[in-house]
């Protein structure tokens, strides 16, 4: 079963995992699973669940996840760290440690506020993150991270590590190495690493700051110059009129010459 290969290979890393793993040859989607059972009240923290595919991914802003057999789907339930200042920083490191593990197998990711994993401007990996609610508290973080690890399933608009590196790796492999550093980025900030986390995350970010973007936050979109990234993790807008705006969750591209 993978679940007990994953464990195996975390093993070998010399690693345990303080959740359950559990482990499908399909799912719709491992996102909707953890929900799931999280509203049930059956998830313990850190249940990771891992499917080989999924019938219905989902990527952020309601858009389908392409899960085809071959590249990596698992879901997670992470604690919401106590302290205030790291709160809004999870989704930022969930983006930060895939990037961070997908070094080991020889590729170079950058960083696209807030998670998007990128190489070449391709998309390698997305990382989706909404908070779970109990009792009216946010307790806890659903993490959805997909990695294309051996198919592209996009073209142009997309990359794998196979065709960075011309490695076909067993996604578990991936996995093991991204729940690891997921958990040391985790427990850094619990620790009150918030400054050591976004450190890490703007030297790894795309070299877009100074450039136009337009940023689409529910039904609005706000264009301006991205300037960086707070301490909140938010993305920081000089907006056309000089005033600087912030903006806590969106998505963000950048404009190129022409404004489209
Ligand atoms: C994005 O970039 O839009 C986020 C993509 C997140 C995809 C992953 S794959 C595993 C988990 N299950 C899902 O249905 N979505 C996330």
């Amino acid at each position: 079963m993978s679940a007990d290969r994953l464990r195996e290979r975390l093993a070998a890393r010399g690693r345990d995992w303080p959740g359950g793993i559990e482990s499908f040859p399909v799912l719709d989607s491992t996102n909707e699973e953890v929900r799931a059972r999280a509203r049930a009240g059956t998830a313990a923290p850190w249940l990771a669940v891992i499917a080989e595919r999924q019938t219905e991914g989902r990527g952020r802003r309601g858009r389908s996840w392409a899960s085809p057999h071959g590249n990596l789907y698992v879901s997670l339930l992470a604690p919401m760290p106590t302290l205030p200042d790291a709160r809004p920083l999870v989704p930022l490191i969930a983006g930060l440690a895939v990037a961070e593990a997908l070094l080991e197998f020889g590729v170079e990711p950058r960083l696209k506020w807030p998670n998007d994993v990128l190489c070449g401007g391709r998309k390698l990996a997305g990382v989706s993150a909404e908070a779970s609610f109990a009792g009216g508290e946010a307790d806890a973080v659903v993490l959805g991270i997909g990695v294309n690890v051996r198919v592209n399933p996009l073209g142009d608009l997309a990359t794998s590590v196979l065709e960075l590196t011309g490695e076909g790796l067993d996604p578990l492999e991936v996995a093991a190495a991204v729940l690891i550093r997921l958990r040391d980025r985790h427990l850094e900030l619990r620790a009150g690493g918030s400054a050591l986390a976004l450190h890490a995350w703007r030297a790894r970010s795309i070299e877009w700051w100074g450039r136009a973007v337009e940023v689409t936050s529910g039904e609005q979109a706000l264009r301006g110059i991205a300037v960086g990234v707070d301490e909140g993790g938010a993305l920081i807008l000089e907006l056309p009129d000089g005033r600087r705006q912030t903006v806590v969750a969106g998505e963000a591209r950048e404009l190129r010459l022409g404004g489209r």
